[in-house]
């Protein structure tokens, strides 16, 4: 038996383990229509749930909402109307939009909900005592969380609790992802602390830092060393769909056996001496600038300042062959299916 055999599988939650009837019997503000908002939205819509959705003045979203139907107020408004207040707004902005327009309005036994515990974790958002704040994260983008729902299926969700005041945060929060289908893929409960922090490492290490930065300098050895681009673009970053889509259904396991000994024996020595040691250490001073607020601080910074950094390393991106070669490849392809069709 390995280490591994000894970890403690969390109880998934499916539909069986909810009360449809807990969210439906409350009115649910939605605040913001995007990615997420819309999703989510649309889909307690369909659940038969009573959704207002909650905009600023002027906002760009509006004429979105009130086409699919839904009943759009003032952000306030929105608020003092409803029971479960869903905050769905961009990270960066949320908790100076909850200070301004909703804090005041709240009143006791109300729920807050988010979607990502990031600003009530590193305390931007300091709730009253006297109400519940839950978390209900799916695992994936609004668009999916649509998708799927429409099509009789779900999203997993993580579920958190930080604040009871009810007495009934957890079934609510049950309740309102089986509203948005997560308990139809299956629903787990997990903390804000967790949420947040393994939320920020997986996508600085693995989503969006380490994969996207393994195939840009892989991509690069490949064209320095005087093979075209095309057949670097192709190999380094085209075929990594086929791949993640065979563990992603079913497992490494499952990928090896789809993939040619030469490809499974190559990959196993390889990849252990690319990722060796020292990337593992760097990923735990990684997580170490997660958990102490020193990621939170830095990231803070740049927001406040209006992204400097960041705008110069997307600018930087946009000028890399890789970038050019991929446009100039997809459009081909969406130009021949186009001509065929
Ligand atoms: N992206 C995902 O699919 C995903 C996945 C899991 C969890 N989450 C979490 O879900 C939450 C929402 O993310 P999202 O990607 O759905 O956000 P988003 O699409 O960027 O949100 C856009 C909406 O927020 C409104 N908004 C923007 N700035 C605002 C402000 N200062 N005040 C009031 N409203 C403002 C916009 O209205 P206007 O038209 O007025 O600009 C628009 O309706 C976040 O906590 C995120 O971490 C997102």
């Amino acid at each position: 038996m390995n280490s591994e055999s000894n970890i403690k599988i969390p109880k998934l939650y499916f539909d069986n383990d909810a009360n449809l009837d807990l969210i439906q019997s409350t009115k649910v503000a939605i605040i913001g229509y995007g990615n997420q908002g819309r999703a989510q939205a649309l889909n307690l819509t369909n659940s038969g749930v009573d959704v207002v959705v909650g905009l600023r003045e002027n906002s760009s979203s509006s004429a979105k909402a009130l086409n699919d139907g839904l009943v759009v107020k003032s952000i306030s408004d929105a608020t003092q109307w409803a029971d479960v207040i869903s905050l769905l707004i961009p990270d960066q902005v949320m908790a100076d939009a909850f200070n301004s327009e909703i804090k005041e309005s709240l009143k006791i036994n109300q729920t807050i909900l988010v979607s990502h515990g990031y600003n009530v974790h590193y305390k931007q958002i300091q709730p009253p005592d006297f109400i519940d704040v839950i978390m209900v994260a799916p695992s994936g983008p609004g668009k999916q969380v649509r998708e799927e729902y429409v099509n009789g299926r779900g999203i997993p969700n993580l579920i958190a609790v930080h604040q009871d005041y009810t007495g009934n945060a957890k079934d609510i929060a049950l309740s309102y992802s089986k509203a948005i289908g997560g308990t139809r893929a299956g629903a787990f409960f997990s903390t804000f602390k967790e949420e947040v922090e393994t939320d920020l490492f997986g996508e600085q290490v693995v989503l969006t830092g380490g994969i996207p930065k393994l195939i840009q300098s892989a991509f690069k050895v490949l064209v320095e060393a005087g093979y075209q681009p095309i057949t670097a673009w192709f190999v380094c970053y085209y075929e990594l769909k086929t791949i993640v889509d065979s563990f992603h259904q079913k497992g490494f396991a499952f990928m090896n056996k789809a993939i040619s000994d030469t490809a499974e024996y190559g990959g196993k020595t390889r990849g252990a001496r690319l990722i060796n040691d020292s990337v593992e250490n760097e990923m735990r001073t990684i997580l170490k600038e997660i958990q102490t607020g020193k990621f939170f601080d830095e990231w803070s910074k740049e927001s406040e300042k209006g992204l400097p950094n960041l705008q110069k390393m997307r600018e930087n991106d946009r000028k890399t062959l890789i970038e050019e070669i991929g446009q100039f490849v997809m459009n081909q392809i969406a130009n021949k299916t186009i001509i065929k069709k």
